[in-house]
Formats: structure tokens, C-alpha cells, sequence
């Protein structure tokens, strides 16, 4: 044997890892509970090729979102809703559009939305770009005309100059809808106690948590639905919630999409209630103890339920899984309120 090979051979043996994959192993030594449904949040969000997150285009999406000209009235602005203190989220159930109209779905909080494949309840907005045109044309949101809202973009310097800089082009719909991606990109939560737990630190959860991760991940069936690095497979499912909005199916119009919403990231969960799209539960407890009270078979239009039946075990692990459900809860994104040109 040579003298390389005989190195080679000596160090698989002392450090076997090196004949995997790095990371699956170091996940697995250290924690042998992992599980490979789960994962770590990235501290970046992807973006599409045609929009790179940058800092200049990132400070003018945040001016927009907290600008109010973007309602037909002045008066309201992204962040009427969504508010950097409750995490970019608003804390009731149903909130108001510019012209009084209550809303009938839960304000999302747009922190790690930047991993979503798709947006919405009902998934009906493919990309960050399309999603953000909706709320400012909506009547009941903020009510504005894209071509009055050109209009008034045009009129100040200091937006005409940022936008120049950005995107070499006036302000128009599609460099708004840009800019407001971008800036909403970089609204990432930082690790959370159950980032560090997956990462190897076994002393990030507490023993109540640690049986929580094990129900999730197991008997309570949590992670078929609820997985990745958001904790949601961007799938849409029934779990009963309601009959009166018609969800997925009021965007493909299939009876089968009838009652289904897009599975919610559970990270920052524990500060983010009211819960459900239609904010039917104001502590995060009623969500989970739905699931051991059990829910009916079927819609009264005959359509499948899909949430776990959980009504067989008991009621203790509800106190398990909520002590897993706070740990993943991460530093909220830095923060600082923008000047409006
Ligand atoms: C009047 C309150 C209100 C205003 C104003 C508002 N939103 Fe929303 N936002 C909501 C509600 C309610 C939903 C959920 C709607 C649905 O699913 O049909 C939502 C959903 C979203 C989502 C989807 C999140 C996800 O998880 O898929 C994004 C992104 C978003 N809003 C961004 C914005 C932006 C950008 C603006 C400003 C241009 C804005 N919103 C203005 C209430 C509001
Ligand atoms: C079959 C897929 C599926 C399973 C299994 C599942 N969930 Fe969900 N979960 C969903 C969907 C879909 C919603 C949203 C339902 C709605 O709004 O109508 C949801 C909502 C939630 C919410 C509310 C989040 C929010 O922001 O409103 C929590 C908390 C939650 N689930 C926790 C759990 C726990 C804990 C388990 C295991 C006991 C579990 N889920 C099992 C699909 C699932």
C-alpha cells in the first residue's frame, strides 16, 4: 500500500463522515432525534432572477409599504395591516380596508414570507411580484387605481430619482410591485431554539418541548403537513374549519379545492394569533386541542376532512406540543421605520 492510500485510509477511519454527505451527517450525530422533514430557516430568502434583492431597491420597497399614498384615500398603507411590532401581522381576527369593509380572512404576517411558493389563504398569488398589486386594487383594501397611483408616484422627486437609480425606468405598477417584494424578502426571523435544537444543541429545548417535537414529529402527525423550513408543505387541506368561505376553490373553481387553505409556517407561531384563515381562534391552545377534540368525518357537502383524528390520546400532550410550538419562535427582523419622500 502507498503512502496516500494508506492516509485515505486511515482517516475514513478515524473520521467516517467524511464518506457522506457533510451536513446529513453532522445533523444525525448530534441529535439523533432529527428529523429529515424538518429543517433549519435559511437567513436569506430566494429571489426570482428578474428581481434581485438589493439594498437601494430594499430601502424603496420599505418606504412604499409604509407609504399611505398607496391607498385611494392616502390614509392607508401596507403597514395598516401588517405591523413591525406584531411581526408584520396586525393581532385581531378580521381587520378593516380603507373604506370600513371588514375582511373575512386573517391579516398573514409577511415575516419569512420570502420562502413561500405561493401566497394567499387560498394560494391564489404565484410570487411576491403578483401578490403585491392585489391589496392596492382591492376595494375593500386600499381601494386605489394603479394609474392614479402612477400618477402620484410621478409627482415626487424623491421617489422619481429612487426609482430611476433602482430600475433605470418612472415609477410604474411592475417596479412598485418589484421594489415591495424585495423590501418583504428581507423580513427573515432569526434562529430560533429549535434551529439551534436541529443544529445539534441539545440543551435549546426544554424536556416538555423535547416531548412536544416528538409528538409532532410522530404520534400527532404534525409534520405530515406542517414541514420544511417554514413548517408548511404549501399544500392546501380541509381541516374543517368553516363552510363559509369557499378558499382554494374560489381560485381553481374545483369542488374537490372546496374549504382548503395553504398549510400556515408555524415559526413565530406563538406570537402571531388570532389563528386559521379566518381568525377563528384567539389562543394558540384552541388550535392545538381542536385536533384531540376531534373534528367531524366529512363538510355537509360530503367533502373529506383531513386534519389528524386525535381524539384518542390524551389531552396531556397538548401541554407538550405547546411547549414545542413557542420554541419556535425566532429574533424578530430588524426594524427601523423609513423616511417618506
Ligand atoms: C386592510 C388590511 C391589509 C392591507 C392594507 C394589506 N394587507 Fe396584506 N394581507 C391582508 C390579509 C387579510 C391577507 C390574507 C388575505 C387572503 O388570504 O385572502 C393578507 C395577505 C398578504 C400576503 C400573503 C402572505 C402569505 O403568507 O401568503 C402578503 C405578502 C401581503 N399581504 C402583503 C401586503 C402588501 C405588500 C400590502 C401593501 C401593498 C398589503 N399586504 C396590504 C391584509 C392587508
Ligand atoms: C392535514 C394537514 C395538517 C396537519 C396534519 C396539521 N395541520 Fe395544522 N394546519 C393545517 C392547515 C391547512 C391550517 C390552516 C387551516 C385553516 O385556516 O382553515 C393549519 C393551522 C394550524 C395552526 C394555526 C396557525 C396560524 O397561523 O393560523 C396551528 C398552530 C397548527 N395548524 C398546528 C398544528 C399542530 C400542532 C398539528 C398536529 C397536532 C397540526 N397543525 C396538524 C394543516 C395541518
Amino acid at each position: 500500500m502507498t503512502r496516500t492510500k494508506l492516509l485515505v485510509l486511515l482517516l475514513l477511519i478515524v473520521c467516517p463522515v467524511w464518506a457522506e454527505e457533510p451536513n446529513v451527517v453532522a445533523l444525525n450525530s448530534a441529535t439523533p432525534k432529527m428529523d429529515h422533514r424538518l429543517a433549519p430557516l435559511p437567513s436569506v430568502a430566494p429571489a426570482p432572477a428578474d428581481n434581485p434583492t438589493t439594498p437601494a431597491k430594499v430601502a424603496l420597497g420599505k418606504q412604499l409599504f409604509f407609504d399611505p399614498r398607496l391607498s385611494g384615500g392616502n390614509t392607508m398603507s401596507c403597514a395598516s395591516c401588517h405591523k413591525p411590532d406584531r411581526l408584520f401581522g396586525d393581532g385581531v381576527d378580521w381587520n378593516k380596508g380603507e373604506k370600513g369593509v371588514t375582511l373575512v380572512r386573517n391579516t398573514q404576517s409577511c415575516v419569512n414570507v420570502g420562502f413561500y411558493d405561493s401566497f394567499f389563504w387560498d394560494g391564489r398569488a404565484a410570487s411576491l411580484e403578483e401578490q403585491a398589486l392585489g391589496p392596492i386594487q382591492s376595494e375593500v383594501e386600499m381601494n386605489q387605481n394603479l394609474d392614479e397611483l402612477e400618477k402620484e408616484l410621478n409627482a415626487v422627486p424623491g421617489y422619481v430619482s429612487q426609482f430611476q437609480t433602482v430600475f433605470g425606468e418612472k415609477p410604474d405598477r411592475k417596479n412598485i410591485a418589484k421594489a415591495l417584494a424585495a423590501f418583504q424578502r428581507t423580513l427573515v426571523s432569526g434562529p430560533s431554539a429549535f434551529d439551534r435544537y436541529l443544529l445539534g444543541d441539545e440543551k435549546a429545548l426544554s424536556a416538555d418541548a423535547k416531548k412536544g417535537f416528538e409528538l409532532f414529529t410522530g404520534a400527532a402527525r404534525c409534520v405530515e403537513c406542517h414541514n420544511g423550513p417554514l413548517l408548511s408543505d404549501g399544500k392546501y387541506y380541509r381541516m374543517g374549519i368553516s363552510e363559509e368561505d369557499l378558499g382554494r376553490a374560489e381560485h381553481t373553481s374545483e369542488t374537490e379545492d372546496r374549504y382548503r387553505f395553504r398549510t400556515p409556517s408555524l415559526r413565530n407561531v406563538a406570537d402571531t394569533g388570532p389563528y386559521m384563515h379566518n381568525g377563528l381562534f384567539a389562543s394558540l391552545d384552541r388550535v392545538v386541542s381542536l385536533y384531540y377534540h376531534g373534528t367531524s368525518e366529512t363538510t355537509t357537502d360530503g367533502l373529506a376532512i383531513d386534519a389528524p383524528d386525535l381524539s384518542e390520546q390524551s389531552l396531556d400532550d397538548v401541554d407538550y406540543l405547546m411547549a414545542f410550538l413557542k420554541s419556535l419562535s425566532g429574533t424578530p427582523p430588524d426594524f427601523t421605520p423609513p423616511v417618506l419622500p
